[in-house]
């Protein structure tokens, strides 16, 4: 490989990466980040003034960036939002399935729904998010060696449990519910990787450990000191620390990475 290529390895340049839930806590941080490493990125959600709040930002920047408003949950939308991508772009290089709502809880207080809406944006609107690309990511894996990356964002309690002494009655109650689903995403990022393989399209998660959001740090100090004495790193991880490991799944210095499982958790999950 010659040093003109590795040091190109990072470059996200022409390529189009669509990132859901792009105007959330990490989201907003990853699309910044991914268009500074150069990608042509469509940004979703299904909150219309956060999106265009975030796309406002981007463009004043300079950056290349399109938003699309849609509900991933409601399946017409998700058609709609697909067909459109279809007909406007020529290729689609990568995907990062991020889009997530959910309640804290505990199990008295959560109900089948709770549990329903949960799996519902994490496994089934991300794999209904791949199945309708799928023609457009054959197509456009077959030009480039290191094929197309679609990117799952799991988390660490897809893997391991919240450990309740932390959570007592914080109010933040990690419910159980979340894991599971994470867990599933996990795993269907696995049999994609696999199943995928053979068209160039590789298929990984991410699992995100601790990243609190300005508001839980800043008003519940007792839970905040806690996770932080949890991590091995003794602190909890800064959204643009999700920014590197998205870059290397979505570009070329991971061309022979596929189904794993890329933990950015400060350790937590290493104990
Ligand atoms: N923040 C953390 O500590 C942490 C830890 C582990 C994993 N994660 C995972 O990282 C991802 C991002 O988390 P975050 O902290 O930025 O959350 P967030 O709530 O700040 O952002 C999620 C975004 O998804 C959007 N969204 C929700 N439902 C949608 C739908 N049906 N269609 C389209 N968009 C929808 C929301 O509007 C929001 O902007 C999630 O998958 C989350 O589970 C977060």
């Amino acid at each position: 490989v010659s040093n003109e290529s590795i040091k190109n390895y990072f470059d996200l340049s022409g390529r189009v990466i669509l990132l859901t839930g792009a105007a959330g806590h990490l989201g907003s941080v990853i699309a910044l980040g991914l268009c500074k490493f150069g990608a042509t990125l469509i940004i979703n959600d299904n909150n219309n003034e956060k999106l265009i709040s975030l796309y406002e930002r981007l463009r004043s920047c300079k950056y290349n960036c399109f938003p699309i408003v849609c509900d991933l949950q409601n399946d017409a939308s998700l058609k709609i939002m697909t067909q459109h991508i279809r007909k406007k772009y020529k290729h689609l290089d990568g995907i990062i399935n991020n889009a997530f709502m959910g309640k804290t809880g505990i199990i008295e207080k959560i109900t089948d729904k709770d549990f329903s809406n949960d799996y519902h944006i994490t496994v089934i609107s991300a794999f209904r998010l791949i199945q309708e690309l799928l023609p457009l990511l054959k197509k456009t894996a077959k030009k480039n060696i290191a094929g197309v990356s679609i990117v799952n964002v799991g988390s660490m309690y897809g893997t391991v449990s919240p450990d309740q002494r932390i959570y007592g009655d914080s109010d933040q109650n990690n419910p159980p519910q979340y894991g599971a689903a994470k867990a599933a995403l996990i795993q269907l990022s696995k049999y994609l990787a696999c199943h995928l393989a053979p068209f160039k399209i590789r298929v990984n998660s991410v699992s995100p450990g601790p990243f609190p959001n300005l508001t839980v740090t800043k008003q519940n100090k007792k839970f905040y000191k806690k996770l932080c004495d949890k991590c091995p790193m003794g602190r909890i991880g800064l959204a643009d620390e999700l920014v590197g490991p998205m870059v290397f799944l979505l570009s070329d210095a991971s061309s022979y990475v596929t189904g794993i499982n890329l933990s950015v958790d400060g350790g937590w999950t290493a104990w």
